[in-house]
């Protein structure tokens, strides 16, 4: 099976997204190449957003050939003189201009490739020939010699829209079924990179079809992770202010947050004062929450989080450097799940005891039930039900499950 990021790799600069300007650019430095100053271009930007594929493209459209040279073989003179030089003999012959990439000069490392950057920034200010260098991260400070000698051209990181036009349009060619959704799902996900996002629909398309649970399961996988880095965050640092953001990019309710901080602590904190002390914490931050829940009090939301996470990383004496595996633990997940359930039913019990002026116990016995297969058989008794008992969305949904 062909690859989707090869088979529908950009064969002119139409068909790159998101990029236009730059491309312009790029192509400018080439046109104009003999007259510049800066003999080099330094082409930025996050993974998949296109830095490779644009010169691949830009090349086909004006007939360049591309000779594609890494950053450590500049050190080696020989052979950078018989590439380059040779290559500027055959262009009488093939009459085809050549243009160099050093593709992501970022990517190597170690000292061989330290003086191999070094070295293209001196073949930089001779060459007859376009050079094109790519890199994530320009800024680093192994490319400082080079940068001085290039012209930065940043690409956009791409937004999810230009990656869910891109995989709309495969899907159409490749004639999958999908929905929307799902593919705005995948795009949300990949976080700017196209790369990523064509990789990750080619593995999820099977019979010709992108199935929801696939997507889904996808996403609970990419939840799992984060909360296993907030987890990190909070049990391997000491520093309560790098700890307090743990939680910022976790989507998880404060109730999945206790209960993956519950189940891990004891594996992580082996000392039994820090245990201890992590526990209090703990219990503090369920206090709280605890009033949340009664009283509304939201502004004690900023207690439970700080509780939770600095009031978690400073219970301990010094660091824990082994690797814990961190895991949900099947058993609390089910208890809290089933304690979720049954608290909706009180809910709703509460609500009919009120306007019937009964127990909750009584409710739960006696009208719940009935309520429940009245509003499963019949939808104007669902509605009328609703709103005689108050009762919102989801216990609506609760009801009639
Ligand atoms: N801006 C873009 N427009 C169209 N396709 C893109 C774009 N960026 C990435 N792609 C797709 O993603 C794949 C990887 O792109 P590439 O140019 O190698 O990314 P980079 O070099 O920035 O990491 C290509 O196969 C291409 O299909
Ligand atoms: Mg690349």
């Amino acid at each position: 099976m062909v690859p989707w990021i090869r088979k529908y790799l950009p064969k002119t600069t139409k068909d790159i997204i998101g990029q236009s300007s730059s491309i312009t650019h790029m192509k400018n430095f080439i046109k104009n190449f003999k007259q510049l100053k800066k003999k080099a271009l330094l082409i930025y930007g996050p993974s998949g957003s296109g830095k490779t594929s644009s010169v691949y493209a830009i090349s086909n459209e004006m007939n360049l050939e591309i000779l594609e040279v890494n950053a450590s073989d500049f050190r080696n003179k020989d052979l950078i003189d018989k590439t380059i030089g040779q290559s500027s003999k055959q262009q009488s012959l093939f009459m085809k201009e050549k243009l160099i990439l050093v593709d992501e000069v970022d990517g190597l490392s170690g000292t061989k490739d330290r003086g191999g950057i070094q070295a293209i920034a001196k073949i930089i200010q001779n060459t007859s020939f376009p050079i094109i260098c790519t890199a994530t991260n320009p800024y680093e400070q192994k490319l400082s010699g080079l940068r001085s000698k290039c012209e930065l051209v940043g690409l956009n990181e791409l937004t999810y829209l230009n990656i869910f036009e891109k995989l709309k349009e495969i899907c159409e060619k490749e004639k999958v079924k999908f929905e929307e959704i799902d593919l705005k799902s995948l795009s949300r996900r990949a976080a700017g990179d196209l790369r990523a996002a064509i990789n990750d629909l080619q593995s999820l398309v099977s019979d010709g079809e992108l199935k929801k649970e696939d997507v889904r399961e996808l996403s609970e996988r990419d939840k799992t992770e984060t909360i296993i880095d907030a987890l990190v965050r909070v049990f391997k640092i000491k520093d309560a202010k790098v700890a307090s953001a743990a939680f910022d990019n976790v989507d998880e309710d404060f109730d999945q947050r206790f209960l993956w901080l519950d189940a891990n602590l004891p594996k992580e904190y082996t000392r039994p004062e820090d245990l201890v002390r992590a526990y209090d914490a703990l219990s503090k931050a369920d206090v709280y929450r605890g009033r949340i829940r009664r009283w509304q009090h939201w502004r004690f939301l900023v207690y439970v989080n700080c509780l939770l996470t600095a009031g978690v990383a400073t219970a301990k004496d010094g660091k824990y450097k082994e690797f814990v595996k961190y895991a949900p633990t099947m058993r609390l997940l089910k208890i809290w799940q089933a304690n979720m359930k049954y608290q909706k039913r009180k809910a709703i019990a509460a609500k009919i005891a009120e306007k019937t002026h009964s127990s909750v116990k009584d409710a739960i016995k006696n009208t719940l039930p009935y309520m429940q297969v009245m509003m499963q058989k019949d939808k104007g008794m669902k509605t009328n039900l609703a709103e005689f008992f108050d009762l919102d969305k989801e216990e609506v949904a609760w009801m009639v499950k």
